[in-house]
């Protein structure tokens, strides 16, 4: 018997959908791929070159001693270049061709060897931390690029509370037909994501911060972290009220 209209229209919209998303979900991976051609080039490039004014601004600052007219231009100098070493570091990590061993990490296990440099993050504004770890199945990753970006989130999630707000981190287990996946919840009570940022954030070099401040690569990082377990990173958020950050690894032992 022929489906009715109705039914070919819903399963219809279902693939457009489907569609949609993956076309998305291909664009940021492309994205990623350009940086990453892009960043190997540029970060040995500008290394070099980095190193000299490194060496040389902090040669001088030490031999001209805090009472030469030039001492506070040269700490800028010294200042700027460490800011630029951090953003080749960044890009090294974009750049880097070798796949990880994946090693079984517990999540929960990972938010406590976490929590004191998360905390250490939180301790010059008022936050309240609270954890909510409920038991969740292992998963096949890399614990230390998994802790990245717990604390890209953490980051952001203390830039956008100022005066202070709640981080929720928690975590549980999600069972989609066969397949078991470890969830990872971060939450906060900030200012929350404008709906026109909120399409944005995951691209690379994306920054609302001020000028060195932010150098919009701390969730495109992420993104790719999350994609190479296989896994998904999403985001829901409130303006005025706060943001969470989704994040779902399939169980693998
Ligand atoms: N928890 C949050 N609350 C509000 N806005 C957020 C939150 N997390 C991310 N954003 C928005 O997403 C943008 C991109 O974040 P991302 O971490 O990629 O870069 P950044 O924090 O600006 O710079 P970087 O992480 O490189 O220092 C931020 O500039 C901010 O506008
Ligand atoms: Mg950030």
């Amino acid at each position: 018997m022929p489906k009715d209209l109705d039914e070919n229209e819903k399963e219809l919209k279902a693939a457009y959908a489907l569609l949609k998303e993956t076309q998305a979900q291909l664009i940021q991976s492309s994205k990623l791929t350009a940086l990453g051609e892009l960043s190997a080039g540029l970060a040995h490039e500008l290394n070099q070159p980095l190193t000299v004014i490194k060496g040389l601004s902090q040669y001088l600052l030490r031999s001209c001693g805090p009472q030469s007219q030039d001492h506070e231009k040269l700490k800028l100098i010294v200042e700027a270049s460490n800011k630029m070493e951090q953003v080749i570091k960044h890009l090294m990590i974009f750049a880097r061709s070798e796949t990880l061993a994946f090693k079984p990490v517990d999540i929960n296990n990972l938010i406590n060897d976490v929590f004191p440099m998360v905390k250490e993050l939180l301790v010059s504004g008022s936050v309240e931390i609270v954890l909510d770890l409920k038991p969740v199945p292992t998963v096949l990753g890399s614990a230390g690029r998994l802790e990245q970006v717990v604390i890209n989130i953490v980051a952001n999630a203390k830039d956008a509370m100022p005066d202070g707000g709640r981080l929720t981190i928690s975590s549980f287990t999600e069972v989609r037909g066969k397949q078991t996946f470890a969830r990872l919840a971060v939450s906060d009570t900030g200012c929350g994501i404008p709906e026109d940022v909120k399409e944005r954030i995951f691209d690379p070099f994306f920054t609302t911060k001020e000028a060195g401040k932010g150098t919009g690569l701390g969730l495109s990082i992420s993104y790719g972290i999350i994609k190479e377990h296989g896994g998904e990173i999403t985001v829901e958020s409130a303006a005025g009220k706060g943001t969470a950050f989704h994040i779902t690894i399939p169980a693998g032992e």
